[in-house]
């Protein structure tokens, strides 16, 4: 049984869709679970005028598809107030202030205080700001302040966001969402390379031909086009996502499983990108933009709802990124997202080089382990599943439950955040890294004008993707 856990929640952005969607159906489960019990409540806050009773209404509502004990729903929905709030206002912070210290005393919940912005990335510092100047923070319990993506759209504004964000929080404080680290598959890596040092041996340029990241999705922007028109999917899903994958797969090893040894092992990865330059931009980098399908029936991203008719934001990313670094020196990692693909499927294949069999790798391999829909992991050689022989590879655990049994990312993560776990986190530095990678493919690309669409609906992506690879000499695992 899990401990639990006692805090007071500010969701701000407690009406929005991030909050109904994914933190209260979170939330609950943790409550099914006993993390949160007694010690806890939840204020949602944001403008409109809503009751205690509607709120909670709503938060009911959200866990629909969850559960159906209504009474222990409605149980949990007690723990739940609303207050208005309009973020620019000094005197709703001080009511907020006074609301938080009402339900610690009622609730014991030992003055601890999470702040969750589950608002639009433009208010983060202002809030947190307000959080600080009108004292909100308490002294005898811990204050956390969790920020939901995109952190920035380039490192000068993610700089000027934290520079805002570290005036009233120190960093150890801050607990920045990226959540496929919440992700069972990718909290399992670092166990996976401690429990198989064959396996985490391998890992490096000497063995290692390549490593593919794939994030696909079958879905188009659905009814989200006026934030992808502000965004597309190198900023979406490339600069923290698909970066955030790599660093948990080519890290060197941790001198010890804790936050600190962790982000410092991944920092030195990031800092050791090889940026490119602008000229490098389209050799190493494909987009795409979805049309219809073959038939003609899906929608065109052109023709998506909030979204340009001449738009040239782009729904697909392929590129190639290298490292200056002496374990992966010459390994290309080759990385792609995009919506529209045939199938939903995150995953990481590890493609070997002969070299390999220096390890007893036969020749051939390629380890893919799946992220989603499902995890899991296959070990392919020639194409054809090979497990058996390669079980000392690498061993998952064996009870078939312990993925399906898995939290979900945001309830892992709402977990740690109350434990004060930082591993599973993105930090500043690392942050700071990505963004100068990604920001000189963003300024070449904003140069030129993409020849959209470029790819029909239920496709891999633009050709261009394909002949990335095939230029040195190499092809996708995961192809339709
Ligand atoms: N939705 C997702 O799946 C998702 C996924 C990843 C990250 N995120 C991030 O999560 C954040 C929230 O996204 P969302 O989709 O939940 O947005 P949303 O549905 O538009 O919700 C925004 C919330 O902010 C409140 N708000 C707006 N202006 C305000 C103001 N001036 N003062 C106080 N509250 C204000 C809104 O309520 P009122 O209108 O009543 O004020 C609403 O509760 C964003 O940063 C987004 O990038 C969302």
């Amino acid at each position: 049984m899990a401990k639990e856990k006692s805090a007071i929640f500010i969701i701000f952005g407690g009406s929005g869709d991030l909050a109904h969607r994914k933190l209260y159906p979170a939330l609950y489960r943790l409550y099914k679970a006993g993390v949160l019990k007694d010690h806890f409540a939840v204020i949602g806050t944001a403008r409109r005028p809503w009751s205690d009773d509607y709120f909670r209404e709503t938060v009911v509502t959200s866990l629909e598809n969850l559960d159906d004990d209504k009474q222990k729903m409605e149980e949990f929905a007690k723990h739940f107030f609303y207050q208005s709030h309009n973020v620019n206002d000094s005197k709703h912070y001080i009511a907020l202030k006074e609301l938080a210290a009402k339900l610690d005393d009622q609730f014991s919940a030992g003055h601890n205080r999470v702040y969750y912005m589950a608002i639009a990335p433009r208010f983060f510092g202002t809030v947190a700001e307000h959080i600080n100047s009108e004292g909100l923070k308490t002294k005898n319990g811990f204050n956390r302040l969790v920020i939901e993506k995109p952190f920035g759209r380039d490192l000068a504004s993610a700089s000027e966001l934290n520079n805002d964000l570290s005036k009233a929080f120190p960093e150890e404080e801050i607990y920045r969402i990226d959540h496929y680290l919440g992700k069972k598959m990718i909290q399992e890596i670092p166990n996976i390379r401690l429990k198989n040092p064959k396996f985490d041996k391998a890992l490096s340029g000497k063995y290692v031909s390549n490593i593919q990241v794939t994030l696909g999705e079958s879905l188009g922007v659905e009814d989200r086009g006026g934030y992808y028109e502000t965004s597309g999917v190198l900023r979406d899903m490339v600069q923290n996502h698909i970066m955030q994958i790599i660093g948990s797969i080519a890290m060197d090893k941790p001198d010890e499983m804790t936050a600190e040894s962790i982000h410092k092992v991944k920092t030195d990865l990031f800092s050791s990108l090889k940026v490119l330059d602008p000229e490098e931009v389209n050799r190493a980098f494909v987009r795409g933009q979805y049309d219809t399908d073959r038939l003609g029936k899906q929608t065109a991203y052109r023709d998506e709802e909030n979204v340009d008719d001449n738009s040239n934001i782009e729904t697909y990313a392929a590129g190639k990124i290298e490292f200056d670094d002496e374990r992966w020196a010459n390994v290309p990692f080759y990385v792609r997202s995009g919506k529209r693909m045939p199938d939903k499927s995150s995953r990481i294949d590890i493609v070997f080089n002969d070299q390999a069999s220096k390890l007893g790798i036969n020749p051939n391999t390629t380890v893919s382990l799946l992220i989603e829909p499902e995890n899991g992991h296959s070990i392919l050689v020639n194409g054809i599943d090979y497990q058996d022989s390669n079980q000392d590879l690498i061993k998952f655990p064996e009870d078939k439950t312990y993925f399906d049994d898995a939290r979900e990312a945001y309830e892992s993560l709402i977990i740690d955040i109350l434990s004060g776990d930082r591993i599973h986190f993105t930090l500043w530095d690392e942050l700071q890294s990505t963004w100068k990678y990604i920001d000189v493919i963003r300024e070449q690309w904003d140069l030129e004008t993409p020849k959209f669409p470029n790819y029909l609906s239920g496709t891999m992506g633009p050709e261009a993707a394909d002949t990335l690879l095939e230029r040195d000499g190499n092809s996708w695992v995961w192809d339709d």
